[in-house]
C-alpha cells in the first residue's frame, strides 16, 4: 500500500526540439530531466511531504549530516522504452528490496516498497518524453536517502531527505569495448560485516584511490579481492564478474562482501536458459590466470545496471599481464547480453515478470 501522496508542480519543460538533439547520444550521468520527487522523514512523522517537483538544486546547512559522516545510500535501475507509450521499470521492486537493505544497514528509516515504486513511477510518468527511444538507450533513475539532520553528533540523523531524479543513458553498446583490470594488491572495498553488501557512498568514494591507480596502469576498473586473503576475485569496480568456462558460467558467492546485483542475478537466471551450467565459486586469482593461459577460461565480463556488460579484454597485476581469450568480446558474453537486452527492450518474452509497466501522465 502506498502511503505517501504526491503533490505535484510542474517544470517548465525543456523544449522538446532541443530535448531530442540531447537524447540523439545522451551519455552517462551528466544530462537530467525536467522533474525530481523528494520526501522527507522524521523520526516524529516518520515518511512525509512526498512531491513531484521541478529539477532544482537543495539548499542544506553546512551541518547537515550527510557532509560529515556519509549516511547516504543510492540505487540505480533503468527504465526502457516501448512504442505504444508504455514505458518499462527493470526489476524495480529487487532494487526497492536492496534500497530497503541499505537503509537497515546504515541505520536509516526505510523506503516501503510502495512508495519507493510509486516515487520512480512518479519520475518517469511525469518525464516519460526523456526516455529515449533507441534500442540500448534506457532512462536510468536514481533514487538516493541522505541524513539531512542539521547536527555535529556522531550518530545516526533523526531526518532523512529520499529524492529520485532521472537521467537519459546511453546505449548498453552491443559491442562494448573489452576493459583492462587491474587487481589491486594494497586496497580492498570491503571487510566481513562492513558495508560491501550494500549500496552506500562510502563504498564508492573508497574505492577511488585504488581506481585511479589502476588508472595509472592503463585499466579501466580494478578487480577487487577478497579482503581475507587477497587472493579471490569478488568484483570489478562497482561491478560483478563472471568467467567462462567451457559450458560452466561462474560468479563469486555473495560471501559478504559482494553486492547481490541485480543484473548479476538476471544473468544467473538466463545462463540456464541458455543452456549454461551456472556455479557460484570463489575464483583465485593465480587460478583465473592459469584457467586463462591454458585456454580453459575463454571470457570474462563485469555487469552492472549502469554497464549491462562489459567484457574483460585484459588483467594486469604489479608483476604480470595476460589476456583473456584473444582479448575481445567472446561469444557468450554477446549472447547473455543480447538475451538481457531482448528482455529489456520487449524483443523476447519476459518469462521471469521482471518488467513493470508504467503510462505516462497524459496533461
Ligand atoms: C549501477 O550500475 O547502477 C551502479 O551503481 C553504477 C554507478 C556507480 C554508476
Amino acid at each position: 500500500m502506498t502511503t505517501l501522496e504526491f503533490a505535484r508542480e510542474r517544470a517548465e519543460p525543456m523544449p522538446a526540439e532541443q530535448r531530442e538533439e540531447l537524447l540523439r547520444m545522451p551519455g552517462f550521468g551528466s544530462l537530467y530531466s525536467d522533474h525530481m520527487v523528494t520526501a522527507r522523514w522524521t523520526a516524529e512523522r516518520g515518511w512525509h511531504d512526498a512531491r513531484t517537483q521541478p529539477l532544482a538544486e537543495f539548499s542544506l546547512h553546512p551541518a547537515t549530516m550527510a557532509f560529515h559522516y556519509g549516511q547516504t545510500i543510492f540505487e540505480g535501475l533503468k527504465a526502457f522504452w516501448r512504442p505504444a507509450g508504455q514505458h518499462v521499470l527493470f526489476r524495480p521492486r529487487d532494487h526497492a528490496a536492496r534500497f530497503a537493505r541499505s537503509a537497515r544497514r546504515m541505520a536509516m528509516p526505510e523506503l516501503p516498497e510502495a512508495d519507493f515504486l510509486a516515487a520512480v513511477e512518479a519520475v518517469l510518468r511525469v518525464d516519460a518524453a526523456w526516455v529515449p527511444p533507441a534500442r540500448g538507450h534506457s532512462f536510468y533513475l536514481r533514487p538516493f536517502m541522505i541524513a539531512a539532520e542539521t547536527h555535529l553528533s556522531n550518530r545516526p540523523a533523526e531526518e532523512y531527505l529520499f529524492a529520485v531524479i532521472g537521467s537519459p543513458a546511453r546505449p548498453a553498446a552491443a559491442e562494448p569495448a573489452p576493459i583492462r583490470l587491474w587487481a589491486s594488491p594494497e586496497y580492498v572495498r570491503a571487510a566481513d560485516g562492513g558495508t560491501g553488501t550494500i549500496k552506500c557512498g562510502g563504498n564508492y568514494g573508497g574505492s577511488y584511490v585504488a581506481q585511479r591507480e589502476a588508472a595509472e596502469r592503463g585499466c579501466h576498473q580494478v578487480a577487487w579481492l577478497d579482503p581475507r586473503e587477497r587472493r579471490y576475485v569478488e568484483e570489478a569496480g562497482g561491478s560483478n564478474l563472471f568467467f567462462v568456462e567451457g559450458d560452466r558460467l561462474v560468479t563469486p558467492p555473495l560471501s559478504g562482501t559482494l553486492l547481490a546485483g541485480v543484473t548479476r542475478d538476471s544473468i544467473l537466471r538466463l545462463a540456464g536458459r541458455l543452456g549454461l551450467t551456472v556455479a557460484e565459486e570463489p575464483v583465485a586469482l593465480e587460478d583465473w590466470e592459469r584457467g586463462c593461459r591454458e585456454g580453459r577460461i575463454t571470457e570474462t565480463f563485469a555487469c552492472g545496471t549502469a554497464r549491462a556488460l562489459a567484457p574483460v579484454g585484459h588483467a594486469v597485476t604489479p608483476d604480470r599481464e595476460w589476456a583473456i581469450g584473444d582479448g575481445t568480446t567472446g561469444p557468450v558474453t554477446r549472447r547473455l547480453l543480447t538475451a538481457l537486452l531482448d528482455v529489456q527492450y520487449g524483443d523476447a518474452p519476459d518469462e521471469f515478470g521482471w518488467l513493470h509497466a508504467v503510462t505516462p501522465r497524459r496533461e
